[in-house]
């Protein structure tokens, strides 16, 4: 048996895959070989999920096949609505989500099939649903009725057109759909090693994608972005963002979110995208007080931890000139990881083996039982 090693499996290589390829030192991030700048620019998020879950970019007609099983599984049965209308209006969005995909696979016609076609099919109504689960919520949370999906519109269009009643402008849904990209799949993070653990023991693909939604929902993971809001929104004034970065970065315990990374070790690559949006956007709605703090606070928390900013930082700023609210921001995160948690599903059930390390026991050996009239 190897000895423990670094706390939080940190530099552990659990297992190959093909699916993602991170460089923490040159700060690359590849999906299937292709890098995500070059995505960002040229690709769809649908054409991104078809990549991540065939491993190839699709032709003409799989593209749009594969378009239009995601734009014709939108709906969600009007049970799991009237399942949502029980919660507490206080259930928070990704408590929602958690419940409401395990919900849907009560209504999914494969649920008890685990063969390779179901899944990539339980996958696809997934990634179709999810975004219909989410800005349902924020309607019957506001005590209006949500919106029907729009088959027309490219997924991360119909996702906003649901959250707001308005068809979203280009660059709304241009932004958008470039952040569903660049949050689409990161190798073994916490949540898709959660989603590939659930998965090895050969169970099904709401159980892993339910997960996935659970590791991501913490603040350490999937939880930042709406913590970088939150900060922000506390700090306030701009010429103030300094001196509270500076104050609390001089506590050694103290983490400011958006910031540092297991593996990468320079800038994320997806945060020059997200910045540029969250400017973009901001420039567009005439605000771009957001994304100048943050900046700020980046070039402070750099100069002063040396550590650099993750995907986390700016996208929350680029949501919220889309005038998206604070929590849906993890929500949103899920909605796109889906499909690197459904292509590790897939990888993971092609060459299985049970997950299941060992621990270095420490405790107590050969202790003797005392009768409880004793204790
Ligand atoms: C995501 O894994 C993925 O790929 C995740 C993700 C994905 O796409 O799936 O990229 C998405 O989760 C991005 C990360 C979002 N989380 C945050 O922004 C939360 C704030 N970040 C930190 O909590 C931290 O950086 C982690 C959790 C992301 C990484 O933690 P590690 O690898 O366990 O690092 P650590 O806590 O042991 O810190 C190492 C050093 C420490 O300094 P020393 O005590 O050694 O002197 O770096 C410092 C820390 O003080 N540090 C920070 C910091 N992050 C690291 N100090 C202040 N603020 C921070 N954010």
């Amino acid at each position: 048996m190897s000895t423990v090693g670094k706390a939080g499996l940190e530099d552990v290589v659990v297992s190959t895959s093909e699916i993602c390829f991170i460089d923490g030192r040159e700060g690359k991030l590849l999906y299937r070989g292709f890098d995500v700048d070059d995505l960002a620019e040229h690709s769809t998020f649908e054409e991104t999920v078809f990549l991540l879950w065939q491993g190839h970019l699709p032709s003409k007609k799989e593209l749009a096949d594969h378009q239009k099983a995601l734009a014709t599984n939108r709906k969600i049965s009007p049970k799991v609505l009237a399942a949502l209308r029980l919660l507490p209006k206080k259930t928070t969005p990704m408590e929602v989500l958690r419940t409401g995909v395990s919900m849907l696979s009560s209504y999914d016609p494969d649920a008890a099939d685990n063969s390779h076609e179901a899944s990539v099919r339980k996958a696809t109504r997934l990634t179709a649903q999810m975004p219909t689960l989410v800005a349902a919520w924020e309607r019957i949370r506001r005590g209006k009725p949500p919106i029907a999906p729009n088959p027309r519109l490219s997924l991360a269009a119909n996702f906003l057109y649901m959250m707001t009643g308005k068809k979203p402008s280009e660059l709304e849904a241009r932004t958008f759909d470039i952040a569903l990209i660049l949050h689409a799949d990161h190798e073994f993070n916490a949540s898709t090693f959660a989603a590939r653990v659930t998965a090895a023991t050969l169970s099904d693909m709401h159980s892993a994608v339910v997960s996935g939604i659970g590791a991501l929902k913490g603040p350490l993971h999937g939880g930042a972005n709406e913590q970088v809001m939150l900060m922000v929104e506390k700090i306030k004034n701009p010429l103030d963002a300094e001196s509270f970065v500076r104050k609390n970065l001089a506590d050694k315990g103290f983490r400011i979110m958006g910031f540092g990374h297991r593996v990468y070790r320079v800038e994320d690559p997806r945060a020059k995208h997200l910045r540029r949006l969250a400017f973009e956007v901001g420039k567009q709605r005439g605000d771009t007080s957001k994304a100048e703090m943050i900046n700020t606070i980046a070039r402070v928390v750099t100069e002063v931890k040396k550590i650099y900013p993750n995907v986390d930082l700016f996208s929350g700023a680029a949501y919220a000139s889309m005038s998206l609210p604070t929590d849906q921001f993890t929500p949103i995160f899920a909605m796109s990881r889906v499909a690197g948690w459904a292509a590790h599903v897939l990888e993971q059930h092609s060459n299985n083996r049970l997950i299941r390390p060992r621990s270095e026991y420490t405790g107590a050996m050969r202790a003797s039982y005392v009768p409880l009239d004793r204790r």
